[in-house]
């Protein structure tokens, strides 16, 4: 097992005295080279869970364990290993990239971060084989993230994480803000670095649909709480939960009559309370 989330609790406060408690009894594990889809509406946890996964938050409860390591307790070298091994890529690609510096700089700055390469020649070089694989033209390297479109954005945002060599990838909606057919093209794009790499990653999404071509195993979240968790044949065909079965009602198909009925029932599922 690569990492290993058991019994999280977190609550976060909510005023001098008091707190509300938004994660209940959180348990999920992820194998090297396996993705993991993290599904629920708006406020259901799931980017408690990634900001807990990346030690960004510490849950009250629980125990998070990356290859060994404890993550809520790790210092030194382990935690240098950790934050090397362990990347996140973020939902808002305008606001997560520094629009002050260059697609090069902002690939290459944890190389300078981890001191992975010595000379400002060796850095320049493993930004254009990273541009490269994420589908960018390294002749870009100078220009600054304004002249990138959305999904091109996504893509420095994913060199950049991967330019360290980690083993997981935490993406927390990283195609939510994307027009739908750029969508699909950061997502084969993950699946080709994820096979190609042999990464594991954690996809957090609203729905279904998106988690449905990448993730092999799928976690339902619903306020706080997993309600079910499973391989993704299992939770398409035979889904256990009410809650689970109105989030694939939510699922657009491309047949019209089906998709219509779906649009009436999905009036009423709370898939799309937000
Ligand atoms: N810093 C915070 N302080 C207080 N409450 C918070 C904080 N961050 C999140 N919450 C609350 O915790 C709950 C879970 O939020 P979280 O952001 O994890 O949900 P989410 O599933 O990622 O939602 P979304 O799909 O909108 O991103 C929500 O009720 C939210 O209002
Ligand atoms: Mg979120």
């Amino acid at each position: 097992m690569l990492l290993s989330v058991e019994h999280l609790d977190k609550s976060y406060k909510t005023g001098r005295r008091s707190s509300t408690q938004v994660l209940h009894d959180i348990s999920l594990s992820v194998n090297q080279g396996d993705a993991l889809g993290l599904v629920g509406e708006s406020g259901s946890g799931k980017s408690t869970i990634a900001k807990c996964l990346l030690r960004l938050i510490k849950p009250e409860q629980g125990r998070i364990v990356y290859d060994g390591i404890d993550v809520v307790q790790a210092r030194g070298a382990d935690l240098r290993r950790f934050r090397r091994e362990v990347q996140m890529v973020f939902q808002d690609p305008y606001g997560s990239l520094n629009p002050r510096m260059s697609v090069g700089e902002l690939i290459g700055e944890g190389l300078l971060v981890h001191r992975l390469a010595a000379t400002a020649a060796a850095r320049r070089e493993r930004v254009a084989e990273m541009m490269q694989m994420v589908g960018l033209n390294p002749a870009d390297m100078d220009r600054y993230p304004r002249s990138f479109s959305g999904g091109q954005r996504q893509r420095i945002a994913i060199a950049r994480a991967l330019v360290i060599g980690p083993r997981i990838l935490v993406c927390d909606e990283p195609v939510a803000a994307l027009d739908v057919s750029v969508q699909a093209q950061v997502i084969n794009l993950l699946q080709d670095l994820q096979r190609q790499l042999n990464l594991a990653i954690i996809f957090v999404a609203h729905d279904l649909a998106v988690v449905r071509h990448l993730c092999e195993s799928i976690v339902v979240l619903h306020k706080g709480r997993i309600v079910e968790t499973g391989d993704r044949n299992a939770i398409f065909d035979a889904p256990q939960d009410p809650y689970t079965r109105a989030l694939i009602a939510a699922v657009p198909t491309p047949d019209p009559q089906v998709a219509r009925a779906h649009r009436a029932s999905r009036r009423h599922s709370p898939a799309t309370q937000a």
